[in-house]
């Protein structure tokens, strides 16, 4: 993927800057971009801006070289054509499992209604969900939601796939799982931006790692480099920090 960004600043209130001047570029054979960095540092505005779900304050964002446009048509198409798991999750809370993921690729996606539970289906079962497609979010753990929410944003088969920290709501073994799905993904050359606080998955996944704290961007580096000589040393006190225990 290519992803350049230009002095990119999301202000929400005087009090709250989310980002302020992030500029980066990644590199052209990056297909795994991994954001890691302390919470509140801006990773999920800057997933939701590079989504085109929200608009930047200021700066401009271009994804293989064509710019994001909120004011432009492109958008919509651009959306639909990836995918995305919200830190929230963002599940339609009157529809069932089976149809927060069978609508949207009905709806959206054209596909017929057999077709649509066929790949809905064979989501839910991926992510071991088969017993649950008739519940509600409201009648599903929060991990239980979380895996409802990435069986959506992958069901389409997205040309790039933006994850919100995906395991944040996962026990440890359901966290493996899920890993090794997104693992899978990464192997088979699925384009990939996520956040994590896995910092192990980070560094095995990652073509190119972005730190990002108190809205600005602190490095772009391989995972060898961010992990084994990171240039600032916020960075390194951050990491020394969270891989402690
Ligand atoms: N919708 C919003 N309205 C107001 N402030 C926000 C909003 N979203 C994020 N922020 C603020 O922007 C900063 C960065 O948040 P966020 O992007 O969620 O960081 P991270 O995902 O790294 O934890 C935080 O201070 C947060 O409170
Ligand atoms: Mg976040």
């Amino acid at each position: 993927m290519n992803i350049e960004v230009r002095d990119l600043s999301k202000i929400y209130a005087p009090s709250s800057v989310a980002l302020q001047d992030v500029n980066f570029a990644t590199a052209a054979d990056t297909q795994v971009l991994v954001f890691i960095g302390p919470s509140g540092g801006g990773k999920s505005t800057l997933l939701r801006l590079l989504g085109g779900l929200e608009s930047p304050t200021t700066g401009e964002i271009f994804h293989d070289h064509t710019q994001l446009d909120q004011r432009t048509a492109p958008l919509r198409s651009f959306r639909q054509k990836n995918g995305f798991l919200f830190q929230q999750f963002n599940l339609f809370p009157h529809l069932t499992a089976l149809e927060n993921i069978l609508l949207p690729l009905v709806e959206v996606h054209g596909q017929t209604s057999a077709n649509a539970e066929k790949t809905a289906l064979a989501g839910l079962d991926r992510f071991g969900l088969a017993d649950h497609s008739e519940k509600r979010p409201g009648e599903l753990s929060g991990g239980q939601q979380q895996r409802v929410g990435l069986a959506r944003a992958m069901a389409h088969e997205p040309e790039l796939l933006i994850l919100d920290e995906p395991t944040s709501a996962l026990d440890p073994e359901m966290k493996a799982e899920v890993l090794e799905v997104i693992e899978e993904l990464c192997e088979s050359g699925q384009r990939i931006i996520f956040s994590t606080h896995e910092m192990g998955f980070a560094k095995a996944a990652a073509d190119e790692v972005l730190f990002l704290a108190e809205g600005t961007v602190l490095a772009t580096a391989t995972p060898k480099e961010i992990f084994e000589n990171p240039s600032d040393p916020r960075i390194a006190t951050f990491l020394e920090r969270v891989m402690k225990w």
